[in-house]
């Protein structure tokens, strides 16, 4: 059986539906703090506290879990607002993971972050090895959970997979609680109204990727040969890097009369000691790693996505 802790969460919504049309009918378990309201026929779902380690290996046991995707975690912007819960989620949530698949002998993926780069790091093209002091809560807790997916990897023996997503854009789930929900609001708000108005700056640059990518860079990091696996605290990936401004241009070229304004709050301090770029160099080396959508391509698909959902009031 297939595990996947935090389902409901933006990257797992979509990576579910991945998992069971390529593995299929009931071989995959969705867990999160409350199942959904509307369940579907060809999942499993559950209730997982990843916190709870009892909890954990019980539903292992039970299941016969072989492969856990661990995306449960609280993002930045909460974490700013909760460390103690974002370090009991985060920290404790993938220790427990890890302590659980030695046991059961379990493959892991879990995602890091761009977050684990601070102030002290290169800006542009950020390499893979380099310094990771970062000025959030969040940054530390998934520093953290990096040198521990290392320990288990080098001294269990546990085969962990990680990569430290960039900001991620959706439609099937909006995301919560980061500092790069701009991205995503930007879309949702200049469909709605045509107006946005931007809690970073005009030109706030980070990096960026569209959920079809992210997916299949989990899809091919679990893929790859073991053999090929050369970083096991956590890959860099990117797919582009655009700005605020940048951004909303390229929404204006669908929707020329969309206007954003810029308004940045506490979250402009969290995106100003991240990376404004990312070497990735290392997964394409290591398992082929490449995105398919650049900026353009994004664009235009998320405008068709969000239009629909809108048109039915889902947004
Ligand atoms: N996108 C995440 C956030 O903004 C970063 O991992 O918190």
């Amino acid at each position: 059986m297939i595990l996947i802790t935090g389902a409901q969460g933006q990257i797992g919504i979509d990576l579910a539906d991945f998992l069971v049309e390529r593995h299929g009918k009931g071989h995959v378990l969705v867990t999160d703090l409350r199942t959904p309201e509307n369940l579907r026929p060809d999942r499993l779902y559950d209730v997982l506290d990843v916190t709870y380690m009892e909890s954990v290996e019980k539903i292992i046991e039970a299941h016969n879990v072989h492969t856990i995707y661990h995306l449960a975690g609280i993002l930045s912007a909460t974490g700013e607002k909760h460390p103690e819960l974002a370090w009991n989620v985060n920290v404790n949530g993938v220790r427990n993971i890890l302590e659980a698949a030695r046991r059961y002998k379990c493959r892991v993926f879990w995602p890091s972050s761009i977050a684990v780069f601070g102030p002290t790091t290169p800006k542009v093209n950020t390499p893979q090895e380099t310094v990771t002091e970062p000025g959030t809560m969040y940054g530390a807790t998934k520093v953290t959970g990096e040198l521990l997916c290392k320990f288990h990897a080098t001294h269990h023996d546990v085969d962990v997979r990680s990569v430290r997503f960039p900001g991620i854009i959706s439609h099937a789930a909006p995301p919560g609680g980061g500092t790069t929900d701009w991205a995503v609001d930007m879309f949702v708000q200049a469909v709605k109204t045509g107006e946005y108005t931007c809690f970073v700056t005009e030109d706030t640059r980070l990096p960026m990727m569209y959920m079809p990518d992210a997916v299949k860079s989990v899809l091919d990091l679990m893929d790859a040969e073991q053999a090929n696996i050369t970083v096991r605290t956590s890959y860099n990936l990117t797919a582009f890097s655009f700005s605020a401004g940048e951004l909303a241009a390229a929404i204006q070229k669908h929707i020329p009369e969309f206007t954003c304004s810029y308004e940045p709050d506490f979250r402009q301090d969290i995106a100003d000691t991240w990376p404004a770029s990312i070497n990735d160099s290392r997964a394409r080396a290591d398992w082929d790693w490449a995105p398919e959508y650049d900026l353009d391509a994004m664009v235009t698909d998320m405008l068709y996505h969000v239009r629909e959902k809108v048109s039915r009031s889902e947004f």
